[in-house]
């Protein structure tokens, strides 16, 4: 795997936004060259049911963990779950590689790349929750294909989520909570789990803002928290 692109045999879907950012110091090259093997799965090996030996009590997955704080979090809360993170930034890749290692996780995987790939080749009911924090908003009308939530995602996640299963979703963008609303409360396989007029504005109980969330507070801007149920 050079430069930790993607292995596997199933082409890229076209990814939108940046895959990398500032060059990697010789310490993160060396860093990734080590654990990227350790940690990283492909869909591939996601279908075959070998992501984790033994399989844990519940695979949680986690698209656009950006430098992958919350994963590693979820990850020590949780040391019986299985967490997979897809992330396509390089630079995010690495930085939560250092936090694996930092913490002696042994319950966690990542993919670099599009979430798609890897939510169609899970088995079926494989994901018991799924999480997607600020994911990028790609506010203009004609973007809007580009949000990861677009074209047949919703109906692939439905596939490969447990029935009774949870899937997280917190945005700053006004505009995204309501159009993933929509979406979601289309489709027959969701359920939004709201049970008080301001349950989009509580965060979950164990929750603690991300990286973003604590950018969208210092530039003035609230979030939308949507839980759906997978029917
Ligand atoms: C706005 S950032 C949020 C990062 C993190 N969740 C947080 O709250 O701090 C959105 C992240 O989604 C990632 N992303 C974009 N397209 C993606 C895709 N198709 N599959 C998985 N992740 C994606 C981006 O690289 C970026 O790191």
């Amino acid at each position: 795997m050079a430069n930790g692109e993607p292995e596997g045999s199933a082409p890229l879907r076209r990814l939108y936004g940046r895959s990398r950012g500032k060059a990697l110091r010789a310490g993160q090259e060396r860093l990734l060259a080590e654990a990227l093997p350790l940690f990283s799965i492909t869909p591939e090996v996601l279908a075959a049911g070998q992501a984790f030996a033994p399989p844990p009590r519940e695979v949680w997955l986690e698209i656009g963990f950006g430098a992958g704080e919350h994963l590693i979090e979820q990850a020590k809360a949780n040391p019986d779950v299985g967490l997979v993170g897809c992330e396509p930034f390089l630079n995010g890749v690495v930085a939560a590689l250092a936090g694996f290692k930092r913490e002696q996780l042994l319950n966690v995987r990542l993919r670099r790349g599009d979430a798609q790939a890897l939510v169609e080749a899970a088995p079926d009911g494989f994901f018991s929750r799924v999480f997607i924090l600020y994911p990028d908003p790609w506010p203009k009308r004609r973007h809007r294909k580009r949000r990861v939530l677009a074209v047949g995602m919703i109906e692939a996640l439905a596939r490969a989520m447990r029935r009774g299963g949870e899937l997280r979703f917190v945005t700053d963008v006004d505009d995204y909570a309501g159009w993933t609303l929509k979406r979601f409360l289309a489709s027959p396989h969701f359920r939004w789990t709201a049970n008080r007029a301001d349950d989009w504005r509580r965060p979950w109980p164990e929750w603690r803002p991300t990286r973003y969330e604590a950018k969208a507070r210092k530039e003035g801007r609230g979030s939308v928290y949507l839980t759906f149920a997978r029917l």
